[in-house]
C-alpha cells in the first residue's frame, strides 16, 4: 500500500463530501446490517446477505468494512472512485484487472471517519499482518478505552499510543483546546494525520516517538493511553506486544507522568497489569510512578482478572499464541511471581496542593464510564479520610442500588440473624459480608440519623456490636468507604 493522503484541504473536502453524500454513518450502517452498534460490525459475522451493492452506502460497506473486492465499474457507478484511489483508499486488484479493493478499513466511529488497518492483511493473497499495523478503532478494546474517557473541557490533551488517533480526534472536536496524537510508528502517524485532515480538525498535532519522546518538554492537563499490554516473549506486533510481563509500555507511561502531567491533571489508562507475590497491582503502579509518586492519587478499576495459565491458554485457543508456548509463558510468569493478570482502567490525578496520596482498587462492571472512575476515586479518598470523632456525626443513607441479604437461622427454637450480605452493582461491583446488626442499622440509616443515633438504637435493641464503639465505627467506615452507604460530601 502507498501513502494515504489527499494532498490539499480541497482534496480532503472532496473525500468527506463523497462519504457524506453516501450517508456513511454509524446509524445508516447499523440499520442496513442489523447491528446495534458499529463496534459489533467486525466482531460478529454480518447477519445480512451480501447482495450486489445497490447504492453508494452498500459500496462503501462492502469495500471498507467487509473488505471485499468489487468491480471498478460498480464502484464508479456510485462513487467518485478517482477521489478514493487518489487518497490511497482504493487499489487495483493484483490478479483481476476489472476489480478494485480497499487496502485499509474506513468507517464511521464516534461521529468521525477513521481509517486503519484490519485485523489481518487486506491485500488480496497476502497473509499475516505487518508488524506496524495500525490498530482498528472499531475493536472492543478501543470501544472500552473511549467509553471511559471524560468529555469535560480541557486545555492540552495527549493521546499516547494513539494508533488511528481516534481519542485525540474526539477530544479535539468535542472538549480539548488542543490535542496531540503520539505514536511510535510512522504508519500510525500517517493514519492519524490522514484521519485528522479527513475530519477537518485543525487543533490536532500528530507527533511520532517513543512515548513522551514525541512531546519532550511539554505538559498536559489530560493524558490518555491505550498501550499494547499483551505479554509477549518477542515483540512481533507493535500495537499488541507489551514485553515479557505485558507491562513494559505501561511502566514507561507511568514513569513519565511526573514530568508531563500538570497539577490537577489526570491520566486515564486502559491496559492489563499484574498482581504479584511482591505486591498488588495498585502498589506496583504507585512504584512505577517513581520518586514523585506521593504527588498523585490513583485508583484502579479492574474489569477482568485471569490466572496466568488460564490467560495463556485462552490466547493459544483464541489468538496468535502457539499452544506449545504455554508452558514457556507459564514459567516466565512464575519467575516474575505473577499471581493474576488484571484487565481494566486506571485514573491518576496529580494533587494541586500537598496532600497525602490515596490509592484505591475497585471491581468495575463490564461497562466502565468516566463517572464510575470519578466515583471510585472519590470513595478511595473518603476511605482515607475522616477521624473516628468525625464519623459519629455523619448521616449515612443506603446506595440507591443496595441489596441487603439477611440469612436467619433457627437456633434452639429461635430465629437469629446469622449473616448480612450487602451488594451493589453500580459505579463499582461491591460485595460485603457484614455483622448481623447491619440489618437493623440499614433499616434505620436513611440519611436522617447520625452514626451516633444509630449506635444508640442498636444498644437499645440490645444488639451490641462486637468490639463496642471502636468495632462499630470500623464497620461503619467500611460500609461508607465501600460505597454501599453514602454520606453527604463536604
Ligand atoms: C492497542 S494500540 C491502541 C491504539 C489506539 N489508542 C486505540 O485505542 O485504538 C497501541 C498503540 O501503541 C503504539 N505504541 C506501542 N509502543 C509505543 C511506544 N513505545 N510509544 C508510543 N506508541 C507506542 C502502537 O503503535 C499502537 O498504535
Amino acid at each position: 500500500m502507498g501513502d494515504l493522503g489527499c494532498g490539499t484541504p480541497a482534496g480532503f473536502a472532496a473525500l468527506r463530501g463523497a462519504l457524506e453524500q453516501a450517508g456513511y454513518t454509524e446509524a445508516a450502517i447499523a440499520a442496513r446490517s442489523g447491528f446495534a452498534s458499529i463496534f459489533d460490525y467486525r466482531t460478529k459475522p454480518p447477519s445480512h446477505a451480501l447482495p450486489d451493492p445497490a447504492d453508494a452506502l452498500d459500496v462503501l460497506i462492502r469495500l471498507f468494512l467487509d473488505s471485499r473486492p468489487l468491480p471498478w465499474e460498480t464502484v464508479r457507478a456510485h462513487l467518485p472512485a478517482e477521489v478514493f484511489e487518489g487518497a490511497g483508499l482504493l487499489a487495483g486488484h493484483p490478479r483481476e484487472e476489472s476489480l478494485c479493493y480497499a487496502p485499509v478499513l474506513l468507517y464511521p466511529v464516534a461521529g468521525l471517519w477513521i481509517a486503519s488497518d484490519g485485523a489481518k492483511s487486506l491485500v488480496p493473497g497476502e497473509s499475516g499482518l505487518r508488524s506496524d499495523a495500525v490498530f482498528p478503532a472499531l475493536s472492543p478494546q478501543t470501544r472500552r478505552f473511549l467509553a471511559c474517557l471524560p468529555v469535560t473541557p480541557c486545555e492540552d490533551f495527549l493521546d499516547l499510543c494513539s494508533g488511528t488517533g481516534v481519542a485525540a480526534l474526539v477530544a479535539a472536536r468535542d472538549y480539548a483546546k488542543r490535542a496531540w496524537a503520539a505514536d511510535i510508528t510512522p504508519r500510525a502517524a500517517m493514519f492519524a494525520d490522514f484521519n485528522a485532515q479527513l475530519n477537518g480538525l485543525k487543533n490536532v498535532g500528530v507527533v511520532m516517538g517513543d512515548l513522551y519522546g514525541a512531546v519532550r518538554g511539554q505538559t498536559f492537563d489530560r493524558i490518555v493511553a491505550h498501550p499494547p499490554y499483551v505479554p509477549a516473549l518477542e515483540r512481533t506486533h507493535v500495537f499488541r506486544d507489551g514485553g515479557e510481563d505485558g507491562e513494559q509500555i505501561t511502566r514507561g507511561i507511568l514513569g513519565g507522568v511526573a514530568d508531563h502531567l500538570r497539577p490537577g491533571g489526570r491520566l486515564y489508562l486502559v491496559a492489563a497489569g499484574t498482581d504479584r507475590k511482591s505486591g498488588s497491582l495498585e502498589t506496583r503502579v504507585r512504584e512505577m510512578l517513581g520518586p514523585r509518586h506521593a504527588d498523585f492519587d490513583l485508583c484502579i478499576a479492574a474489569q477482568e482478572a485471569f490466572n496466568p495459565v488460564e490467560y495463556f491458554f485462552q490466547m493459544a485457543v483464541n489468538g496468535p499464541e502457539p499452544i506449545e508456548n504455554v508452558p514457556k509463558r507459564k514459567e516466565s510468569f512464575e519467575r516474575l511471581g505473577v499471581e493474576r493478570l488484571v484487565l481494566g482502567a486506571m485514573l491518576i490525578e496529580r494533587h494541586r496542593t500537598e496532600s497525602a496520596p490515596v490509592t484505591g482498587r475497585w471491581q468495575a462492571g463490564p461497562v466502565l464510564q468516566p463517572s464510575d472512575l470519578e466515583w471510585m476515586l472519590a470513595q478511595s479518598r473518603w476511605s482515607a479520610g475522616p477521624a473516628d470523632a468525625d464519623l459519629w456525626e455523619l448521616r449515612p443513607a443506603p446506595h440507591r442500588e443496595l441489596k441487603l441479604r439477611i440469612t436467619n437461622e433457627l437456633r434452639e427454637g429461635r430465629w437469629v440473624t446469622a449473616e448480612c450480605r450487602l451488594e451493589i452493582r453500580a459505579e463499582a461491583v461491591v460485595r460485603i459480608k457484614a455483622p448481623s446488626w447491619t440489618g437493623l442499622f440499614a433499616s434505620a440509616a436513611d440519611g436522617t440519623r447520625t452514626v451516633r443515633t444509630l449506635f444508640g438504637a442498636l444498644v437499645e435493641a440490645k444488639v451490641l456490636p462486637e468490639g463496642g464503639e471502636a468495632g462499630y465505627l470500623d464497620v461503619v467506615r467500611q460500609l461508607v468507604g465501600s460505597g454501599v452507604f453514602s454520606v453527604p460530601r463536604g
